[in-house]
């Protein structure tokens, strides 16, 4: 996406905004509950703003929210655009460009997964520790616009190491059992065979989703800090002997909420510079 697109749907958000975001925040599928936490919201539909695509999926809504959140100021994205949905990967990841353009600095990137690893369980949460990408595409490809990040970014730390730990702290803090692992990036639409699941254990994986992936390289490329968070909707194909369904990943997202929601907001409130 051109530099301009960046600059128009910047401009286009912060005339509403009375201050400047710090953090950003993507909520994937039922974690969007998050965004209705946020106190003074200034809502915008993704509709509205100028280059912005339109996300198509149920359990998905299309706006940001922008304001207060434990005393951060946020911008969360309360839906996402998917690869599958047809987009190029420069439309998965425009929003990330556009919210660094409105000042942020760090960003929590969620996302609903299927568990791979046989220690996992379906309404586990899992911190993001690296990830692979399977999507056999790259939102990086093509020239590169020095402006925003470098031609061949390095990409051993994506995920901010003292955001784990604060993380980790803040779990333990709670009481909650988080667990931690490789998240596996995969196209979709459709959900692995069981053989794709024995290939992605055996290649590192613990996790496996459709998003996060393109979001968190560009957010690298942009110097951003990222915290990763899966929610093991269900177990990946072959480990139960159960159809996988959209339906369940609603399900268990909606059972994880609760600890959810207090696990990232106890992370925002406290986490560190
Ligand atoms: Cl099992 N696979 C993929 N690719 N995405 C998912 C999933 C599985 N479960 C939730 N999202």
């Amino acid at each position: 996406m051109h530099h301009t697109a960046i600059k128009d749907a910047a401009a286009y958000i912060n005339d509403k905004l009375t201050h400047s975001p710090e953090l950003g925040l993507i909520l994937g599928s039922g974690l969007g509950v998050l965004a209705e936490e946020i106190e003074d919201p200034i809502t915008i539909s993704y509709q509205d703003i100028p280059h912005f695509p339109e996300s198509t999926v149920s359990g998905h809504k299309g706006q940001l929210v922008i304001g207060n959140l434990e005393g951060k100021q946020v911008i969360a994205m309360q839906g996402r655009f998917h690869y599958y949905e047809g987009y190029s990967m420069q439309h998965v990841t425009f929003p990330v460009r556009v919210m660094k353009d409105l000042g942020i600095s760090s960003i929590i990137i969620t996302n609903a997964a299927g568990g791979i690893n046989k220690d996992f369980n379906p309404g586990d949460l899992m911190l993001i520790k690296d990830h692979i990408n399977n999507m056999g595409d790259n939102p990086l490809l093509g020239p590169n616009d020095d402006a925003l990040g470098e031609r061949f970014p390095d990409m051993s730390h994506v995920y901010d190491t003292a955001y784990l730990s604060h993380a980790r702290e803040m779990a333990a803090k709670l009481k909650l059992g988080v667990r931690e692992g490789v998240y596996v990036g995969n196209s979709g639409p459709t959900y692995e065979t069981p053989a794709e699941i024995k290939m992605l254990r055996t290649l590192g994986g613990d996790a496996v989703g459709m998003s996060t992936v393109p979001e968190a390289i560009v957010s690298a490329h942009a110097g951003l800090r990222v915290l990763g968070i899966s929610c093991i909707s269900n177990m990946a194909a072959g480990i139960l002997d159960q159809p996988l369904t959209h339906d369940e990943v609603i399900q268990t997202t909606a059972q994880v909420r609760e600890d959810f929601l207090r696990f990232v907001k106890e992370i925002i409130g406290t986490l560190p510079n």
